[in-house]
């Protein structure tokens, strides 16, 4: 059974999009603890900017709408979403002077419908899963509801206090201005929160900022419900990790990991046998058969699917590729936009570039470098070799040091190769050329006309021998 590691496109499909929901992402902090000249949310988890994580799961929730509050670094963050991203649905919100997270989502609110539901996401906050959200969702009917977690060590964040007897939360308090009592609570606010356009424009607009750090805070919208008497619904968290934010790159490792572990469980219930799941690293979307073995150091990059008892040696990384059944990859081999047929044999230290495509029983060795080539059934280059360019029809041989050479200085050129060649060591094949089928190369030849079917190349100077021969002295 294939499964999805992070499930495909990131674009909302506008079809289906839920027309009352619109989500708001904060986005314009400066991140001063990263200690970095790129904006925070564009540090990479797992490959990809942890903004784009959040897009992708808001995404998930189909919403009619994204507003990315963006502030420091904004242009930048802007570019790289479009470059990553589908924007279709993406509004972006310039928020100049960072007046504080209530400040930020009364920004957005101008372009958010009045009849709309609302999320609040935060750029920073990359591992929440949908369905927590739509949790919260669910109960911001009557009342906002908030996402919640349970933290051994609360550190600084702020603090959900409750109504003693009923429960019921009352109000979020910050840090800096809570009481030791309060700081003694270890409930947390994840900043996460849903309520209708309706509530926050109302409650938003009575912000102070009356408080330890002379900021618009959101989380003051709580007391603020209640005093009204709404009803206020915190959702808990299964795990901190899916609420946690990173501040510093000593955060940002941490949620790496707890990810990396995620996706490597997730490859094992799939069926897949990993010989160290703290020592595989995933980095896309991921379809795997059966019975795979995966080894230590394997990096899966992209969009990489993988056929049943497929084996990945030691120190290797496929990306955007296909890897057929029973197929090999022997350690330390790289495999970058490839196709590769069933039961081939690829490494140790072969450099598969893109367009490279192996049919069944493809076995390419140490040392070998391949782009653009195909390779037919049952064909062979195992050792030394360059082939780039390159059409190989099935059951040839490509001896060591074999290299097609393809590039004049200006343009590339082809090599055609037919079924049942046989290209001898230390050859070297001038592009464009063409060896028919049941051509064979003598070694060490250099080859720049066509090879007829059936006949035998010899590109290389005869060899004399002087009998006699003296060595020089040594003067
Ligand atoms: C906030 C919450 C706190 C919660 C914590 C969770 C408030 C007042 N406090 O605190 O209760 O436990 O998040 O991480 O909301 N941002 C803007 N514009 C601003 C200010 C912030 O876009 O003017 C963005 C930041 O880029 C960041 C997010 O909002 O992504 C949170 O801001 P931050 O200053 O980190 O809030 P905290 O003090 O951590
Ligand atoms: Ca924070």
């Amino acid at each position: 059974m294939p499964i999805n590691t992070i499930s495909s496109s990131s674009s909302a499909a506008s079809s289906g999009a839920d027309a009352a929901l619109e989500i708001v992402v904060l986005a314009a902090g400066k991140g001063t603890r990263m200690r970095s000249a790129l904006p925070k949310v564009l540090h990479g988890l797992a490959g990809r900017s942890m903004l784009e994580h959040v897009l992708h799961t808001a995404n998930q929730l189909r919403p009619k709408a994204i507003h990315v509050v963006v502030g420091h670094g904004a242009d930048d963050v802007q570019a790289h979403i479009a470059a990553n991203c589908g924007t279709d649905n993406l509004h972006w919100v310039k928020q100049t002077e960072q007046l504080g997270t209530g400040h930020a989502v009364r920004t957005a609110l101008p372009g958010v419908h009045k009849d709309s539901m609302l999320l609040i996401l935060y750029g920073d906050v990359p591992l929440t899963p949908a369905e927590l959200l739509r949790s919260c969702l669910s109960n911001a009917v009557a009342g906002p509801a908030l996402i919640t977690a349970l933290m051994p060590d609360p550190a600084q964040l702020g603090r959900i206090v409750r109504d003693a007897n009923s429960g019921t939360v009352e109000s979020i308090v910050e840090f800096k201005d809570a009481t030791p009592e309060q700081r003694a609570i270890n409930e947390i606010n994840s900043g996460i929160m849903a309520g209708s356009a309706e509530f926050f424009n109302d409650h938003l607009s009575r912000l102070k900022t009356d408080n330890a750090q002379g900021e618009y805070y959101l989380t003051d919208v709580i007391a603020s419900a209640r005093a009204d008497g709404l009803p206020v619904t915190g959702v808990a968290a299964d795990s901190p990790y899916e609420v946690a934010g990173v501040n510093d790159r000593v955060q940002l490792a941490e949620l790496e990991r707890v990810y990396q572990r995620r996706q490597a469980e997730e490859l094992m219930i799939a069926g897949a046998t990993l010989l160290d799941p703290d020592r595989v690293d995933v980095r896309g979307n991921i379809q795997i058969g059966q019975d795979c073995v995966i080894d230590v150091n394997v990096i899966l990059e992209g969009e990489v699917t993988l056929g049943a008892n497929v084996h990945i040696g030691a120190g290797s990384i496929v990306r955007d590729s296909r890897i057929g059944d029973g197929t090999v990859i022997q350690p330390h081999t790289m495999i970058d936009g490839a196709i590769v047929g069933k039961r081939c044999s690829v490494g140790p230290f072969a450099r598969i570039r893109p367009g490279s495509e192996f049919s069944e029983g493809v076995k390419v060795g140490n040392f070998v470098e391949t782009k653009k080539t195909s390779l037919g059934a049952g064909s062979k280059a195992g050792h030394l070799t360059y082939l780039g360019d390159a059409e190989i029809g099935a059951a040839v041989n490509v001896g060591a040091g074999t290299v097609t050479c393809n590039y004049d200085g200006i343009n590339k050129h082809r090599t055609n190769i037919g079924d049942d060649v046989f290209v001898g060591t230390n050859s070297t094949l001038v592009a464009p050329i063409q060896l028919d089928d049941g051509a064979f190369v003598a070694a060490g030849s250099t080859l720049t006309t066509r090879v007829a079917e059936g006949s035998l190349a010899v590109g290389r100077a005869r060899q004399r021998n002087i009998e006699g021969w003296k060595r020089p002295d040594k003067r």
